[in-house]
């Protein structure tokens, strides 16, 4: 199943629903709404342009992708939540879906929980970040589309995410998938959580 992605260090290791591999490596989820852009954002991230697939359509991923960067540690790209128009028995699936992950899979480190800073903050966003937080799953909020904004939108954008989520303004990682503004931060996040350091 495992399929080497050409002229690269990355594997991608399958879709699953239920039954996941264990791979003996540590692992970082990619989270978010539907239509947020996680798969662009994973695919910045091990530099790769298409390997996860990505959709004008909310709704595109709707498994969990494992992709094995090196022998080092595999990011998980999830399926995106509060996509509005399938149906609410399928809404519930998803939900159950990436919930039973979130509690139940050993090898996660933490997640990356991209937000879109356009949009009001609160509702599934919130519930998420809450059942991270008190799973106490380390959580890095990432807020992407970045290009879309001007500087001031930008601003008061931030000022209205740390408020509305109690998260401090610097904490929060400015990220676009079109400029790539916020890779290597996001990257050397990850190495931190991968290999702590000892001090
Ligand atoms: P689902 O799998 O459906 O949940 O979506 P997703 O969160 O994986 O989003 P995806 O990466 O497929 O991107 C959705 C759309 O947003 C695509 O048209 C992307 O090209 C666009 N997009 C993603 N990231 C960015 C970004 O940083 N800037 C801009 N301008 N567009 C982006
Ligand atoms: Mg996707």
């Amino acid at each position: 199943m495992a399929r080497q992605l050409a002229g690269t260090r990355v594997q991608f290791l399958g879709s699953f629903h239920d039954q996941l591999p264990e791979v003996g490596l540590p692992e970082i989820a990619v989270a978010g709404r539907s239509n947020v852009g996680k798969s662009s954002c994973l695919n910045v991230l091990v530099g790769v342009r298409s390997a996860a697939r990505t959709s004008k359509r909310p709704g595109r991923t709707q498994s969990i992708n494992l992709f094995q960067v090196e022998n080092r540690y595999v990011l998980a790209d999830l399926p995106g939540y509060g996509f509005a128009r399938v149906s609410e028995e399928m809404q519930r699936d998803w939900k159950r879906n990436i919930e039973r992950y979130l509690g139940r899979r050993e090898a996660l480190l933490g997640v990356i929980l991209l937000i879109d800073p356009r949009r009001d903050p609160g509702g599934l966003d919130k519930d998420l970040l809450d059942g991270l937080l008190e799973a106490e799953i380390p959580v890095l909020l990432v807020a992407t589309k970045v290009d879309k904004l001007t500087r001031n939108e930008r601003q008061k954008a931030f000022s209205r995410l740390s408020k509305a989520y109690g998260i401090e303004r610097s904490t929060i990682v400015a990220f676009s998938a079109k400029s790539r503004e916020g890779k290597d931060e996001l990257l050397s996040r990850i190495e931190e959580a991968i290999a702590p350091s000892d001090d």
